[in-house]
Formats: structure tokens, sequence, C-alpha cells
């Protein structure tokens, strides 16, 4: 070979400016503690790879320090993590050469979890290796980002993100929704023509760059011009006008496509190749015969450790290395870090490797894995479960079934121990799909099939594929002889149960536990203790309190013959919560103390969580709402002291917040609620939340964001029957229906809500729903009264059984009382609305004063609006004074707008003087509901009569107008009211108080 190019791309960097900048700008923000995240995305050879790397020398200039990762494309996406592990390979490096200080600062478990991508983070101490949430993993590696960062900003760029694995696109959402703080820009590239309509990246794109903090950087080709810079540095003299013509006709400004042109036709090859991927084999065509075989044998693993590749090629080293000289004088390959080659640009590592004949392919795969196996520290630094991933991957492009299987089984195997839930499915998967071709296949698996189905059935559960886990572990079970190995068929039978219960099929759950405990040998053991706990717990969850407890009092004597702790510190949990629901509250709270203890003498960290949030539950409902709120607060300093978060924690911080809003003390909430953490995100965790958000939202009155959190809670809940979310999932949707106006919605939510707790012991919640569906039928009843239309009290009645129904059940919590009080005085407005009542302020009282004892304002502050309105409707405005006062304090304290306003809408048409305060500089005093509604005086004295029921004729003669001109009004009122007609009109009216506040005139 003799014209050999000097060289093929430019020294110099062309054009980009703005990108430049906006990349300068996210690494700024980051080092002011705000992180920035930019996604990269282009053709490709557009320059992605080129425009990260020149943000790299800057970034590395102006103090930052900068990690670069690298999704591989083979088999790539079978690697957890690979480009993050390839990403923090310095530091391992650093771990190696000396111990830092980095390390030392993470909690052990972190550097536990570390320690499987990365070898050298395993500490002195050894770490039991227990049961992890991938958010372990996530959080590690959040910790190290947040411990470098202390001492220089951090630039992570993880390049080619089209190839990723599931983990790294995991934690990439991960990253985005959980790092505030942290000195952090994070840079990603990916091929925008590389994501077909089903690549998995697409839906994570579209929602992560959505994100608030998250830019997308669409790199576009060069214009003619920059491109004619391009060719101008690459020949180091510029470029006639001519030939750069020649080469944008064809390139059009794709960065790598004019520089393999240029390369070709100094290569005096006149006759270009047609399509990019010609043009790339050509030049490989034209290298030594021993270079082309180097550079094919890279194709299949890349980059490849110069060892390897001495290992795998037959030729002797001195015409090996002559080959390699060859591959990178011509720039077909490049060296790396580490002694390894890589192709100068991926796409012609591609077409190389699409280029060979579909034999030599296998055998290409087979020698690779083979060499690998038989000696894995060719592989370098690469990590255990990666070489795990790299061999499997490899084993099967080889067709060597019996050897991918085993590896198959070997990688799912080190997925699982790094957390990599989803690729441990697939390589399990993989290894099932092939067993039944492989004669010994228990051999090279390792494991039987049945262990095989119950791995690849566990990883599906812990990716959140419930379907696919029951159909696995359902495999399994059938594939095991019940009477040969009935301790075994117990424990997948408990599995099964498990994983039924998290999809949402509870009953069927309950029933697999029961058939696994037939399975045990008779007499006592802790299995059996086990299967009776979770039996019990599901049913009191389920609602079904008094099994629950039931249950859990035998699994509790079992625990402590069979002196298990775990599940002694359960089954006080389960009991104490029972039993209190029951009435028994202080046993209750014993136990659920003593299960608070044991667990924190045990060191169960993620049990101690558990039992304080249930403790604080239990106190609460028993009326003691300030001491559950003490117990939470103990409870996270308790668990601060621990080094590692346990899957329980952010319920627990969540239920602090449920404390508070109950309490109204909003002003003392966090801005932002606790969000969930990646690893909660399969349990009920993000149903809390959402559920706060939404129960804020209404308090604060914004509809919109109400409607919004309510679709996604109801979206969370899809699966789940237990009361404790189905509850306030209907009773949220009732209260904004009442509050949009959208009665029957609203009655269909209390019905809703009334069929999910059919069945269940749990009184209260029954009271509470009866509550509401009382409250709409008064807001119904006294609708109808306005319009003089009939209305039947026959819902109302109804709803008074079920009422009746709830007190006769077993114990109950705090406010039931008062609940059903307010319940009795729905039913008493509809009473006086279908005029067969008197008004009746007195059981508005009470319900006021058993509210003020239990320190629940907002429940106070709405009976006492209403003892003031029955007052008022009873021609006492005197004695609502005081009330309407009390109720008003209390709403303004918590902001609670909605009833805010009716309060005041109440004020102002009773002309009530309450002491209403100055309003704050800057915000103008709340208008009524007809300023609000722009209406004019005029338009409000004719919307009264369309309230009464008049015709246009009618209203003409009372108000001196034409009928025409009634008319006119007519219609402005209803556009002005957003309504279609004038019944319509005339329930909005009397809704918003315009009617009654014209009655008292
Ligand atoms: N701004 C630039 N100035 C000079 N040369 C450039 C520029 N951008 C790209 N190039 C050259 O074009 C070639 C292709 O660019 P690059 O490797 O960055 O593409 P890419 O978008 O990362 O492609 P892929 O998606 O295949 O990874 C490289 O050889 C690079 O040096
Ligand atoms: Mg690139």
């Amino acid at each position: 070979m003799d014209a050999v190019l000097n060289r093929v791309s430019s020294p110099t960097f062309v054009g980009r400016a703005d990108e430049l900048a906006a990349l300068d700008g996210a690494l700024g923000r980051a080092a002011a503690g705000v992180p920035a995240f930019t996604f990269v995305a282009g053709e490709s050879g557009v320059g992605k790879s080129r425009l990260v790397a020149e943000l790299e020398a800057r970034a590395r200039r102006a103090g930052a320090r900068v990690f670069v990762g690298h999704c591989l494309e083979l088999g790539g996406a079978a690697i957890p993590y690979a480009p993050l592990v390839d990403a923090l390979r310095p530091i391992a490096r650093e771990l190696a050469d000396c111990s830092s200080e980095i390390a030392d600062a993470l909690p052990p478990a972190s550097r536990a979890a570390l320690a499987e991508l990365i070898p050298e983070f395993r500490g002195k101490e050894p770490v039991p290796d227990g049961e992890g949430h991938q958010a372990r993993v996530f959080e590690a590696l959040l910790a190290l980002i947040e411990r470098l960062g202390r001492v220089q900003p951090v630039v992570l760029v993880l390049e080619d993100l089209h190839w990723a694995d599931p983990s790294t696109r995991d934690f990439l959402t991960f990253l985005v929704r959980n790092a505030r703080t942290e000195p952090l820009s994070l840079v990603v590239t990916y091929r925008s023509d590389e994501l077909h309509r089903r690549h998995p990246l697409r839906p994570l794109l579209g929602e992560l760059e959505r994100t608030p903090g998250v830019d997308r950087l669409g790199l576009e080709r060069f214009s003619r011009e920059e491109m004619q810079a391009q060719i101008s540095c690459i020949l180091d003299t510029p470029a006639p006008d001519d030939l750069a013509d020649r080469l944008f006709e064809r390139s059009e400004g794709n960065a790598l496509y004019t520089e393999e042109l240029l390369a070709a036709s100094s290569d005096g090859c006149h006759e270009l190749p047609e399509t990019l991927r010609d043009l790339l084999l050509a030049r490989v065509e034209r290298l030594p015969e021993t270079a082309q075989q180097v550079v094919r044998v890279i194709s299949a693993e890349h980059p490849m450790r110069h060892a390897l590749l001495v290992a795998l090629c037959d030729v002797d080293e001195a015409e090996l290395l002559h080959g390699l000289r060859e591959a990178v004088a011509h720039q077909v390959l490049v060296t790396g870090a580490g002694e390894t080659y890589a192709f100068r640009h991926a796409l012609v590592g591609e077409a190389v490797y699409g280029d060979l004949l579909p034999g030599e392919r296998s055998a290409l795969h087979a020698r690779l894995a083979e060499t690998v196996d038989a000696r894995r520290e060719l592989m370098g630094e690469v990590p255990a479960a990666a070489v795990d991933g790299i061999l499997a991957c490899h084993w099967n492009a080889a067709h060597d079934v019996p050897r991918a299987l085993g590896s198959s089984v070997a990688a799912g195997l080190a997925a699982k121990r790094v957390l990599a839930f989803s690729e441990a499915k697939r390589h399990f998967e993989r290894a099932l799909e092939l067993w039944d071709r492989v004669p010994d296949a228990e051999e090279r698996a390792g494991c039987d099939r049945v262990d095989l189905l119950r791995h690849a059935a566990a990883a599906a559960a812990h990716a959140g594929e419930t379907a696919r886990s029951l159909a696995l572990a359902r495999s399994a079970i059938a594939a095991v002889d019940e009477r040969a190995e009935p301790l075994r068929a117990a424990f997948l039978l408990e599995r099964l149960g498990h994983y039924l219960r998290w999809a949402g099929e509870s009953e069927e759950g309950f029933a697999t536990y029961t058939r696994a405990m037939e399975l045990l040998p008779s007499g006592e053991s802790a299995e059996r203790a086990r299967l009776l706990e979770h039996r019990a717990r599901g049913l009191m969850l389920r609602g079904r309190i008094r099994e629950g407890a039931t249950g859990g009092a035998e699994a509790l004597a079992m625990a402590e013959r069979c002196e298990d702790p775990m599940i002694q510190i359960r089954a006080m949990n389960t009991v104490g919560l029972s039993r209190a629901a029951l009435g028994a509250w202080d046993e209750g709270i014993t136990l659920l103390r003593r299960s608070r203890d044991l667990a924190a003498a045990s060191d169960m960290p993620t049990e101690h969580a558990q039992a304080i949030t249930n403790l604080s539950e239990v106190l609460d409902l028993t009326g003691r709402t300030e001491e559950a709120l003490g117990e939470v607060k103990a409870g996270m300093q308790a668990l601060k002291a621990h080094p590692e978060r346990t899957a329980n924690d952010t319920f627990m911080e969540l239920q602090g917040v449920s404390l508070l809003i109950k309490l109204g003390r909003l002003g003392e909430l966090e801005p932002g609620l606790p969000t969930p953490k990646f690893g909660d995100a399969a349990g009920t965790t993000p149903i809390f939340l959402t559920e706060l958000r939404a129960r804020l939202a209404l308090l604060n009155g914004d509809v919109a964001e109400s409607r919004r959190q309510l679709a996604e809670l109801r979206r969370l809940c899809l699966g789940t029957l237990d009361p404790q979310w189905m509850e306030p999932l209907h009773a949220l949707e009732a209260q904004s229906a009442l509050l949009e106006d959208r009665l029957d919605d609203a009655r269909e939510a209390v019905r809703q809500g009334l069929g999910a707790l059919d069945g269940t012991d749990d009184g209260t919640r029954i009271v509470r729903m009866a509550w509401l569906g009382l409250m709409v039928e008064a807001t119904a009843a006294e609708r109808a009264r306005a319009l003089a239309a009939s209305s039947s009290p026959e819902r109302t009645e109804q709803l008074e059984d079920e009422l009746q129904r709830a007190g006769a059940m077993p114990g109950g919590w705090a406010d039931a009382p008062a609940y059903e009080t307010l319940a009795r005085g729905e039913a008493g407005r509809v009473r006086h609305a279908l005029g067969t009542a008197a008004p009746d302020p007195a059981v508005w009282e009470r319900a006021v004063a058993g509210f003020a004892v239990l320190a629940q304002p907002w429940p106070a502050a709405y009976a006492g609006f209403r003892a003031a309105e029955a007052h008022v409707q009873a021609g006492d405005r005197a004695a609502a004074v005081e009330p309407l006062r009390t109720a008003r304090d209390r709403a303004a304290a918590m902001g609670a707008a909605p009833l805010l306003e009716e309060i005041d809408a109440l004020a102002r048409r009773a002309r009530l003087a309450l002491i209403v305060p100055e309003p704050e500089a800057g915000r103008s005093e709340p208008e009524s509901p007809a300023d609000r509604l722009g209406l004019t005086p005029r338009e409000l004295e004719v919307l009264l009569l369309v309230a009464a029921g008049r015709t246009n004729r009618e209203i003409g003669g009372e108000l001196f107008m034409s009928e025409k001109t009634a008319s006119v009004h007519v219609s402005r009122i209803l556009a002005k009211l957003g309504v279609g007609g004038r019944v319509e009109a005339a329930a909005v009216a009397h809704r918003l108080g315009l009617t009654d506040a014209a009655a008292s005139v």
C-alpha cells in the first residue's frame, strides 16, 4: 500500500458553536449545583461523538471531572450497566492504586452494590448479600457522583444510548428524576436514525426529554461551507470549490460520509461506491490480507484487548502486529486505553461484521467464547457479570446450544446479583428456550428446570412483569411432583402466592398459601408460621380484619415457639394492627411497640420502618395523631443512623406528610413531597404519594391538578383491591366531582367506594364513604328544591342503612363517631331540602366538637360551616356568627380555599359580620361567585329568575324589559356560566349560593 492518506479526520473542530455554548451552559449550571441533562441526538456519522469529545476537553480545562462510557453494540443489551462500568473505570484504577477516600466515605452496602459492578469497590469487611433492590445500585451510583462532585463538577457522558441495556435505561430515568443538587452534567448521545418505532428507548426519551432540566440537542449535518472547512482542515490546504461541490452532492454534509468519500478519492479510487457501507468496506478491502483478517476478528467484539486478539488469531505475533499497524495506519482501527483496538468509527465495525459469511460468523463467535471461557482474564477489567453476559451472547451467536444454555443461566444469575432484573429474566428465558434441545441440560445449567423457572419468575416479578411472573411460577409448580417433593412444591406455591397478590389477585393468592400449607409436614415449623403470617397480613390488608387477627395470632404463637424473630416481628405487626382495628386499641399499640423494638434490636431496618409506620397509623386512628407524628419523626431519626435506606423509608416519610395534612399543619410540609426512590416503584409508595398529592390539590381547590393526580392514582391502583387504597381513591374522586359540580360522577364514585368496601370489616371506612354519599344527596336535594323539581329520599335511606350496618361492626377507629355525626348532619340537610324536617344546627355542632378533640381542623371547619348555615336557615343569624368565625379561622389556617369560599359566600349572603382579615398586600379580596363569573348586577337578577323557573316573557314583565332583551340576557348568562341550558344555569346559581343570598335579602 503506497498512497496512504495522512489523515482521514480534521484535527480542527469545525462549527457547532451553538451546541458547544449549550453544553458549556449545562456545565456552568452543574457547577452551581443544579444538575443538567443534555440529550444529543443525530444520525450516525453526523458528529455526536466528536462534539462530546470537544466538550470533554473543554470541561477538563474548566476543572471538571469527566467520565465517558460507551454502550456496546454487540450483545450490549445483555450486559447490565455496560456504559456505567466503562465510565467508572478510571475510579476503579484509582481504587486499585490507592485506597480512595471516595470509596471509604460510602456506606458498606453501597460499596457492596458497586463492588458487583466494579470489584475494586469491595471493602475490607464482608457485607452479607441480602435481597436487593435495583434502587440500591442506583443510589450507590448517585451517592458516588455526589461524593465526586464535592471535589469538582462531574461530567458524565454516556455514548450511543440506542444500544443501552435496560438497567442503564432505568438508571438514566432514576438519575434524571432523583438528582437534585449534585454538580452533575449528564450528556448522552444517541442515533436518531436507529430508533425504529418499537425501540425501547423511544418511550423513555419521549418522557425524559419533556422533564424540566433536560435539554435536547438535535445535531444537523454540516452546511456546504462547514463541510468545505472540514475538508480543508483534512487536506491542510483550502479545498477547491469543485471538490467541495462534488463531495457535498454525495455526502449532503454528513461528516463521516464526507471523510470517507475524500479518503476514497485521494486513494485514487475514481469509481466511488454507491452507499456509505460499500464505501467503508472498500477501504477495508484495500488492506493487506492479515490486516483484513484482524479487522474481521475485532468486528465481533470491540473494543478488543491486544491479549485477546493474540489468543484468537492463528498468525504469529510479528505478522499480527504488522497487520494491526496497517489497519491503524489506514485509519480503519484506532488504539485505545488498556491496550485495546477499536474501529475508528463504529459504522466501519458494523459494516465489516455485516459482511462476514454466516459460517464464518458463528465460527468466530465460538472461538471467542471458547477462548474467553478458558481465560477470563483476557477480558481485562470487565466485571464478572458482564463477562458472563458476553459469553452467553457469543455462545448464542455461535449456535452452540448446550453452551449457550449454560452461559445464559450463569449470565442470568450474575445479572441478578447486580439487581439487573430485566436482563436476568431475558437470560433465564433464553436458557428455558434451549432447555429441551440439550440432553445434559441440568449439568450445563447447574440447576434443574424447576429452579430455572423459579429464577425466571422471580426476575420477572422484580422487573415488574407481573403476568409473566405468574406464568413462569405456574410452570415451575406444574413441573414438580407434589408427592415426591412436597416441601419444594410448598415453597413454590408460596412464591406464586406473593406474585398473585402483587398482581392484585388476592383471593387466589390466599388460596395458594393454603395449598402450600397443606403440603407441609404436619406439626409446627417456621415455614408454616411464615405462610400463616403472609396469609393473615394479606387478609388484613384486604379488609378482612377478623380473619387477619386470628391468623396472625396463630402465626405469632408458632413463630415464638419456633424462635423465628423475623416472623415474630411481622406477625406482631399484623396482629397489632388488626386487634386495634377491632377495638382493642391498647393491646394493638402494645404489640406494635414490641414489634418495633424487636425489629430494632434484631437489626432489621425494613421491618423496623414498617413497624413504625403501622404503629403511627394506629396511634393516629385511635385519636392520638400528635403522638403518631412524633413516632414517625423519631423513627426517621433512628433510621437515618442506619447506613442504608430501606424500601419502606419513603413510605414512612409520606406517613408523616399525611399526618401533617390531617393536623392541618401544612406550613410544616417540605416543598415537594418525598418522592419514591427507584426501588419502591413496584410497591405502594407511589400510590401513597399520588394520593397525598391529590388530597393536597383538592384541599387547595386546584381542580386541574387534582384531576391529573386522580387519573394517575386510578392507574396505579389497577390490580389492587385493598381498602387502604380503594377508599381514598373513590373518596377523593367523589369530592373532586362535587367540587366541579358533577353530581352524577360523585354519586358513581361513592357507589364504587362502597362496593370496594363490601365484604370488609372496615366499619370506619364505610361510615366515611356513606358520609360522602349523603353529602352528594344533600347537594342534589338542595338543587332540586331550588329548581322546584321533585326528589326522593330513597338513596339517602339506603346510605343511612349502610351507616347502620357499619355501626354494628366490631371495633372501629376514633373518628368513626364524628364522621357518623357528619353523616347524620347531611341526612338532615336532605330532609330539610325535602321539607320534611327543620334545620338542625346541634348535630353539626356535635361534629365540630368531635373533630376538635381529634385535632382534625378540616372536618371541624366543614361542620362549623354547616352549623352556621343551619342556624341561618333556622332564622337565628346571631347564633351563626361564632361557629362560622371559628370555621373560617380553621379553614384559613390550612389554606382550604374551596371551603373558605363557601364560608365567605355564606357570610356575605346572610350578612354575617365575620372579622375577615385585611387582604394581604398584593392580593385582592376574594371575589363573590357572581363577580368571578363576570355577571353584571342586571344579569344576576335575570339569573335568579331563571333559577326560579321563570320564562323570558315573565322575566321581562318582572324586570320591566322586553321579552327579547330578557332572552339576550339569558344567552349571555348561559355563555358566562358555560352551561347549555336554563336548567343547568339554575343549578349552578343554586350551587354558588346565589339563590340563597337572594332569599335572605
Ligand atoms: N465538528 C467537527 N469537526 C471536525 N470533524 C468532525 C466534526 N464532527 C464530526 N467530525 C468527524 O466526522 C466523523 C464522524 O463523526 P462522529 O464519530 O462524531 O459521528 P457520530 O455522530 O458519533 O456517529 P455514530 O452515531 O456513528 O457514533 C468523525 O471522524 C469526526 O472526526
Ligand atoms: Mg459516535
